[in-house]
């Protein structure tokens, strides 16, 4: 059998604050080069405004990084794939016209992305410690602005079973942090300082919420009054407990995303279960998922630190898969920053 041609594709990544360029070489990432901005830590959270100041400046050189790091020249990409939404307006058209403007100008397909479908097609990207889930497999995707959990039957049909009404479980790590003095984003500094703490040590109680859905607002009302009450009697609370503060706090986080999850199983008969999204990059929820290998018979998918956060290379592999089944996108496609799972607006 004849061996196929090989499909570069360069992806373009801009939904929030980060700008990140991939090259990738059928299912291979060859390059994932990603910009952070600085800029939003003084201000405790990200300001859009400054981000796509930021990913102006940042695109050029973040595209021409991952060409050259790829060892490949602009003639040889095949597709330009980007980030359509969600995320933040301002941000996403940045990349879209960049990514519309290039395929133009080398001729190429242009293929639209759905932020949130990448987190979880990031577990396709070739990987040598781990296989691909198998279809169908559930998910639960946790980055700073969602909280899912979702069934995918195939690399694009994929039904959300639950997700927050309220923040994100990301918000709920970043806004805590913030409650205890952390700097933005505190989702790791909470990682951090939760490994050396006692999970046990406070208790906040978990929201009751219908079905699979998810709640996060009330942990963080709970918080305030936690640390209010205690700060008040001894102004060094916090100092002397941050440990455990953290601990307790991730500890409750992790309860309620696995009751959910666990539910979600039960549910649907399905033990092919993954994490993706920013937030899966948190130790406890990745020693937690991995422990149900044991008590509960699951087969689990833990993505590559690489490919948690936000970053192009998830960008290109959704691109891949649209490549292959010839989706391909027009000129006058729109940034949009409210884009649902498997729509194109
Ligand atoms: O997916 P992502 O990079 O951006 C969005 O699409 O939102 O997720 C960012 C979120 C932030 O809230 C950040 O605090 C959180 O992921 N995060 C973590 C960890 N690493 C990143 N949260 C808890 N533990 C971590 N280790
Ligand atoms: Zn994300």
């Amino acid at each position: 059998m004849m061996k196929q041609k090989p499909i570069y594709i360069l992806s373009i990544e801009s939904s929030c604050d980060d700008t990140g360029a991939a090259v990738l070489c059928d299912r291979k990432v060859l390059s994932n080069v990603i910009a952070n901005q600085e800029v939003h830590a003084k201000y405790g959270g990200v300001v859009p405004e400054l981000a796509s100041r930021a990913h102006q400046q940042n695109i050029v050189p973040v595209v021409q990084q991952a060409l050259q790091l790829a060892n490949i020249g602009k003639k040889d990409v095949n597709a330009i794939a980007f980030t359509q939404g969600p995320g933040l307006m301002g941000s996403l058209l940045v990349g879209t016209s960049f990514a519309k403007s290039l395929s133009m100008a080398l001729e190429v397909p242009l293929i639209a992305v759905n932020h949130m479908e990448a987190h979880i097609l990031a577990h396709f990207i070739e990987n040598e410690e781990q296989q691909a889930p198998p279809f169908p497999f559930l998910c639960l995707t946790i980055s700073g602005g969602h909280t899912q959990v979702v069934k995918i039957t195939d690399y694009f049909t994929m039904e959300i079973l639950g997700e927050t009404i309220d923040d994100a479980v990301g918000e709920a790590f970043d806004k805590s942090a913030k409650l205890l003095g952390l700097p933005y984003p505190g989702g790791p500094l909470i990682d951090k300082c939760a490994k050396k703490g006692n999970p046990k040590k406070f208790h906040f109680t978990k929201p009751r919420v219908e079905g699979l859905n998810f709640s996060f607002s009330g942990l963080k009302t709970a918080i305030l009054y936690f640390l209010q009450k205690n700060t008040k009697e001894n102004p060094n609370f916090v100092e002397e407990n941050l440990y455990d503060i953290c601990a307790s706090i991730q500890h409750t986080i992790v309860e309620i995303l696995f009751d959910k999850l666990k539910k979600a199983v039960q549910q649907t008969g399905i033990k092919y279960v993954a994490i993706a999204g920013g937030v899966s990059a948190n130790s406890a929820i990745r020693n937690k998922l991995i422990s149900f290998e044991k008590t509960a018979g699951w087969k689990t998918y833990i993505p590559k630190f690489e490919y948690t956060t936000d970053n192009a290379g998830m960008i290109g592999i959704a691109g891949y898969y649209k490549y292959l089944q010839n989706h391909f996108s027009e000129q006058n496609i729109t940034a949009t920053p409210r884009l649902k799972m498997n729509k194109e607006e």
